[in-house]
């Protein structure tokens, strides 16, 4: 399993750094077996698996039941929880106490938390307290009331001079890494270039030391439209609707089970069965 400091190292050399969301035991199985270096326990789960309009009502419980589920179909890749809405806000304590349950419950490696303002304080004493932190920048979905939607930030010259000014309160807090997400891919590339830390990038072009995609997204699983800088590499909700039209139709008409798929009795006891 690969350790923060050597995210650091494959940026030094120029290696592409993988992530990719998991939510449960075979995803997270299928990912590791690909080989990504870092797994994200995201809250996209929210709207992913769990059905909500947003990432916003996404609890604590949520993330540790499916955070569990993940650490047991990959045990050996470096994981990352999301902080859920409302867990690193109200104060230090419980900032501390909801990243310290993510990590011990789940056996997780490190934490991700949306923002800057009053985060760069958080990532500072969840770092010193020795819990790893991956900042998130750009578009930061639990506030999609404040931002209005699901929109490219730093799109003016003077949003992006913030984003880059952030993202280095970011690293100079401690942050072992940031997810920027959603912006010119220019600005993208200049956060990359001025910073040390991976910066991991969704929908932020291709200059980034990273990438990272939604599970279900990659693979249209569940999912219908997706975002414009989405790879749809497969699309299994055709697979998997074709064979369960086919399941339900061949036992309407009796084509399923057959033989091959029943039990059977040995002819004597069939024989005595029936006297
Ligand atoms: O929750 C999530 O999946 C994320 C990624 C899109 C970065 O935060
Ligand atoms: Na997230």
């Amino acid at each position: 399993m690969k350790a923060t400091t050597d995210f650091i190292k494959m940026k030094q050399k120029a290696e592409k750094i993988t992530m990719i969301t998991a939510y449960d035991y075979p995803s997270a199985k299928l990912v590791e077996q690909a080989g990504t270096d870092l797994i994200l326990v995201g809250d996209s789960l929210g709207m992913v698996v769990l059905g909500y309009e947003s990432t916003v009502p996404v609890t604590m419980e949520d993330m540790i039941h499916h955070g569990k589920a993940v650490k047991r179909g990959a045990k050996d890749t470096f994981i990352v929880m999301d902080m859920p809405f409302m867990s690193y806000h109200l104060s230090s304590r419980d900032t501390l106490i909801n990243a310290t349950r993510l990590m011990q419950e789940t056996g997780a490696n490190a934490v991700k938390v949306e923002g800057a303002d009053d985060v760069i304080d958080q990532i500072k004493i969840l770092t010193n307290a020795g819990i790893p932190v991956m900042a998130h920048l750009g578009l930061t979905p639990q506030s999609v009331g404040v931002l209005g939607g699901y929109k490219v930030q730093g799109k003016s010259s003077d949003e992006a001079k913030l984003l880059v000014e952030n993202a280095l309160k970011c690293q100079a807090a401690g942050a072992f890494a940031i997810v920027l997400e959603c912006v010119p891919m220019q600005v993208a590339k200049e956060v990359s270039e001025r910073l040390e830390i991976p910066i991991i990038g969704i929908g932020a072009g291709s200059d980034t030391d990273g990438q990272v995609l939604v599970y279900h997204d990659i693979i249209t699983y569940g999912v219908e439209r997706v975002a414009k800088f989405v790879k749809q590499y497969t699309n299994v909700n055709e697979a998997i609707s074709l064979a369960i039209d086919q399941y339900i139709s061949e036992v309407r008409i009796g084509a399923f089970p057959e033989l091959k798929h029943s039990f059977q009795m040995k002819p004597e006891e069939v024989k005595s069965l029936y006297g």
